[in-house]
């Protein structure tokens, strides 16, 4: 496993003999629920320099990072913003999400995945950056079980039509390139009181509703049904920052990797083993049919219903070992109670 980040931190600035402390990360959706996860893991734990560009919402406080005000849409924009940055590595974690409006508005949604990642990747040549990518578990169709990095996607929705789209124009345009897919995913958003669904039909935001819930003394009920995704392999937002990170600085780091837990669950297994962590009362657990009237609305798309993962080639690549599901509930447990990133 060969690192970058000793090139990196030797490298000497344009201008005198100024030496380089810290890698420059551009990254993209930063004030999001997964992207909050990556600068902060990038800024706080590896000390690097992070800046975000921002949209609609704008963080009170930056401490440890920069933002701009960017329109990811505006490629001209974002060429130069990133020039001007002129980062080591950029993540693109900047997602339209909103499923609605992904069919009401097929252009909007092509530009927004596939236009902003033909976009960095051409930005990261121009800088000599890697790109890295965070895509999803929904490139495959559900009946994929296992699927490992080299499993062939076959989405079934819009959302994974478009994100297949974009890992394809990002591993093949860019130089460096990486897909790093997470899934469902847990844990906090550092920079939003909520995140943008209670429940939906995947297992976004799940375990975060459930804790949020439950520790108030309100009940929740977990939605099941076939045609909504039943099966899935929890990763920590954290962790999937940190396996990022790992992409990032490591020669090795490019091509597909899974950033999720060793281990897959269903909903209700993973409600009830987040009620044991938690030390929360599975009695205020039940099951019922998903909310058809919600945004994100089930019954109007195809989800996929198993969209377990392997992370064979990202143990291999990168000498990672994911941890079981307790273990990941167990460090949300502590940055939920402490404020502060587990380990
Ligand atoms: N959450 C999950 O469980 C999950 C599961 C699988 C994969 N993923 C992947 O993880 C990534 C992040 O998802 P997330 O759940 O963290 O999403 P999120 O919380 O909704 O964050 C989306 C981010 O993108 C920004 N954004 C949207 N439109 C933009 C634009 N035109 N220009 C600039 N910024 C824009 C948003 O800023 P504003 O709000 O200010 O517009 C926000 O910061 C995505 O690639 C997604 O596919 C997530």
């Amino acid at each position: 496993m060969g690192s970058v980040l000793g090139v990196v931190c030797c490298r000497f600035a344009v201008g005198g003999w100024v030496r380089r402390v810290a890698v420059r990360a551009y990254v993209t959706g930063g004030t999001g629920f997964v992207g909050s996860n990556i600068v902060k893991v990038f800024a706080e734990r590896h000390r690097a320099e992070v800046h975000c560009p921002v949209h609609r919402f704008v963080p009170a406080d930056e401490g440890t990072f920069t933002t701009e005000r960017l329109d990811m849409l505006d490629n001209e924009a974002v060429l130069a913003s990133v020039a001007a940055f002129g980062p080591d590595v950029i993540v693109h974690s900047m997602i339209l999400n909103d499923f609605a409006a992904m069919y009401a508005d097929r252009d909007l949604a092509w530009r927004s995945f596939v236009g902003t990642t033909e976009t960095l990747a051409r930005a990261a040549d121009e800088v000599g950056a890697k790109l890295i990518l965070v895509s999803t578990d929904w490139v495959f169709d559900g009946t994929q079980s296992g699927a490992d990095e080299d499993t062939p996607p076959n989405p079934v929705n819009i959302y994974g039509v478009l994100k297949m789209a974009s890992e394809q124009v990002a591993l093949l345009s860019a130089e460096r390139a990486a897909v790093a897919r997470v899934s469902a995913v847990s844990g906090m958003h550092w920079m939003r009181e909520s995140t943008p669904r209670v429940q939906d039909g995947g297992f976004g935001y799940f375990v975060t509703s459930i804790v949020g819930a439950l520790e108030v003394g309100r009940s929740f009920a977990v939605w099941e049904a076939d045609d909504i995704n039943m099966v899935a392999s929890p990763s920590l937002a954290s962790e999937c920052a940190e396996v990022m990170w790992r992409i990032a600085a490591d020669e090795a780091g490019v091509g597909v990797f899974h950033c999720c837990g060793a281990e897959s669950t269903g909903r209700m297994e993973l409600a009830r083993a987040a009620c044991d962590v938690f030390d929360l009362d599975p009695a205020l657990l039940s099951s019922t049919a998903p909310d058809r009237s919600a945004a994100g609305a089930v019954g109007e798309f195809p989800i996929p219903y198993d969209t377990s993962l392997s992370v064979r080639r990202t143990r291999e690549v990168l000498g990672y070992e994911p941890p079981g599901i307790r273990e990941l509930l167990n460090r949300f447990r502590y940055e939920r109670s402490t404020g502060a990133l587990s380990h």
